[in-house]
């Protein structure tokens, strides 16, 4: 299918619609239909009963390229006792796990969600999709990423395995039956085309990054992630309550890009110069943030005092 609605995807589920036609109650979970005006697109919000965390349904960022979410733990506890102005007290925040899924003539899936996630991202699979996975991109081996690898795989046996050509681990993570890519190779979808990159800001040294060149989108994994309150899930970065600034960003890189405490800044600010010049996305889509749809350079260079700062007072702490 091209475009996905609550109601399609609720199809395959037992459910009861509302007296007002809004809300449909499942067994466990009720559906209820965000303002139009807050999504921007058809979007729904998944609430467990009596739980203080809401499931948000896969948001379409580009025609047949959907954004899956996993809000994690609260992370309130990440903000100490001079709470930032972006900071809202009275929500909960997350740093996310985002997954990727591209249905063209053939389908390709970045990353998997977590195993806190399994049912979530083969129930998105089996929604979203029309026929069964193509491929399955794991940018790296991490728990985040590549943690449903094996239950995907057991569920769609057809689809093909892609990994990181770079590292030397790959038989440790079962990843050496896996077709291995990196700079310079694509996959022809159909009518769209995925290129992958050595990984510039890697967390582990088995890690790439990827492109979709239609939408001009890049796919930075670990790089560019930022918290988001539990009211701000598959919200575009322009749709945040409050605008992104550094310190958010160096409220995840100081914990997981630690190593920032360690580069040549100039170095550093170098690379990022290239990678606005090299790849000019027209949109950002990372692991741990929400979608950057509006101009995404600006993003990319606020990465620099982000570095400055992470050099400068060394790792802010752990990410757990
Ligand atoms: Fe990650």
């Amino acid at each position: 299918m091209s475009t996905t609605t609550g109601s399609s995807i609720l199809s395959r589920r037992s459910r009861r619609r509302s007296p007002d036609g809004s809300v449909f109650e499942c067994a466990f979970l009720s559906l209820e239909r965000l303002p139009e005006e807050a999504t921007g697109s058809a979007s729904y919000n998944f609430k467990r009963s009596r739980s203080v965390q809401s499931y948000w349904m896969p948001r379409e960022i580009a025609p047949d390229l959907f954004w899956i979410q996993e809000n994690g733990t609260d992370r309130s506890g990440f903000v100490d006792d001079s709470p930032p102005p972006w900071y809202d007290e009275s929500d909960t925040l997350h740093i996310a796990q985002n997954t990727y899924l591209i249905d063209d003539e053939q389908s390709l899936l970045f990353d998997t969600l977590s195993p806190a996630s399994t049912d979530r991202i083969l129930d998105a699979i089996d929604d979203l999709l029309e026929n069964s996975l193509d491929y399955l991109v794991v940018s790296h081996p991490d728990v985040p990423h590549a943690g449903n690898t094996a239950r995907i795989l057991d569920a769609h046996p057809e689809a093909e395995l892609v990994a990181p050509r770079y590292g030397n681990a790959h038989e440790l993570y079962h990843l050496d039956d896996a077709t291995h890519v990196g700079a310079g190779d694509r996959i022809d979808l159909g009518q769209r085309t995925v290129e992958f990159h050595e990984a510039t800001f890697p967390d582990a040294s088995l890690h790439m990054w990827m492109t979709e060149r239609t939408t001009d989108t890049l796919f930075p994994v670990d790089w560019l992630g930022y918290p988001h309150h539990g009211s701000e899930g598959l919200a575009f970065a322009d749709e945040l309550d409050a605008p992104i600034t550094p310190d958010r960003l160096v409220v995840f890189h100081g914990r997981v890009m630690f190593w920032y405490q360690y580069v040549d800044v100039e170095t550093v600010h170098d690379e990022i110069d290239r990678l606005i010049r090299e790849f000019s996305p027209a949109m950002i889509a990372p692991a741990h943030g929400n979608v950057i749809r509006e101009d995404p350079a600006e993003y990319m260079e606020m990465m620099k005092p982000v570095v400055e700062r992470i050099a400068t007072e060394g790792r802010t702490g752990t990410l757990g």
